[in-house]
């Protein structure tokens, strides 16, 4: 274990930070025997201000805040993805403490998934939610999300856990995988941190060149005018309609998907009274990048 110091708004913030799986559980069960409550945020790292808005709202609700820094690599299925996934974890470091973590988890590969390159026989499926969208374009990407996701907060214990809405089916996964397993986990969603532009922050926007990283704003305009149509009386077919129509406008981007959806199961929403909760999901690519995003079109305007 090493203890790296953080200078923050006058103060100096400690954090640890670990590499085993037993030192992750032990400091937690630690915390809570003291009576502390334990927030966690689970992370593959290359932490922007999207992943410490996280971390903040966990440091507001919980007495202790970890952050696990760990690129999965069961969730990806391209190896040149994995091998250029950006790995910053001194910088990491910095943005958890300021940010008000006090214990950062980091682990190597063979720790999470002893054996390694032989994958785990073992592995978390959420059928239907996994399947859908994301899951199409991805094959097996859920799966190996579902089943780190699932090993992480087991070793962290009783906790609230904190998921970014940007990633909204995943979300919806990793809420079904807890109910599911019976993990003593609260979930909790929070709100998609966005460019002044409305891009949503996301590790892959550095891949963006200047042409394309303008162009991919479309996607949030995109949604907003799907919301607009909802809110003008429009059905299913006349938003993903207007969706679709915003993104044809910009030559650089790509449309994967365009939806209305139940909140809830992420099936295609079959109307749109009030009583149903909705969101709106997106999917395209600009460039070489494959970008997702999603709004509640109810309270957007
Ligand atoms: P990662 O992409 O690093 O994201 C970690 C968390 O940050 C997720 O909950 C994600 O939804 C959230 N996040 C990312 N961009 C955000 C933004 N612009 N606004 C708000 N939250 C944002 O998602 C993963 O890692 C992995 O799949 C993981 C769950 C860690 C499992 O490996």
């Amino acid at each position: 274990m090493t203890a790296a110091t953080t200078a923050t708004r006058g103060t100096t913030a400690a954090v640890a930070v670990v590499d085993t799986l037993a030192g992750f559980t032990a400091r937690l069960d630690d915390e809570r025997r003291d009576g502390r409550t334990v927030g966690v945020v689970l992370t593959m790292g290359a932490l922007h201000r999207g992943h410490a808005s996280l971390v903040r709202r966990a440091a507001e609700e919980c007495a202790v805040v970890a952050v696990t820094d760990f690129v999965n690599p069961t969730q990806f299925a391209d190896a040149t993805d994995l091998s250029n996934y950006p790995r910053t974890l001194d910088a990491d470091v910095e943005v958890a403490a300021a940010s008000g973590a006090s214990l950062v988890f980091a682990p190597p590969v063979d720790e999470v998934y002893p054996g390694w390159p032989d994958p785990p026989a073992t592995t978390v499926s959420v059928r239907a939610l996994a399947d859908r969208w994301e899951g199409v374009s991805r094959p097996g990407h859920f799966d190996g999300m579902a089943t780190v996701v699932v090993k992480l907060l087991a070793a962290a214990g009783r906790c609230r856990t904190y998921f970014g809405e940007k990633d909204f089916q995943q979300l919806a996964i990793v809420r079904r995988a807890v109910t599911d397993l019976s993990l003593p986990v609260d979930v909790v969603g929070c709100p998609t941190v966005r460019e002044g532009d409305g891009l949503a922050l996301s590790s892959r926007n550095t891949r963006l060149a200047p042409a394309e990283r303008a162009a991919a704003a479309v996607l949030h305009r995109a949604l907003r005018d799907g919301s607009a149509s909802l809110a003008a009386g429009g059905d299913r077919h006349a938003v993903e309609r207007a969706m679709a129509a915003t993104v044809a406008e910009e030559p650089l981007v790509t449309l994967d998907y365009a939806a209305l959806v139940d909140a809830r199961d992420l099936e295609p929403a079959a109307d749109v009274s009030p009583a149903r909760p909705l969101r709106l999901l997106i999917a395209a690519a600009v460039g070489p990048v494959r970008l997702i995003d999603n709004l509640d079109p109810r309270r957007s305007a």
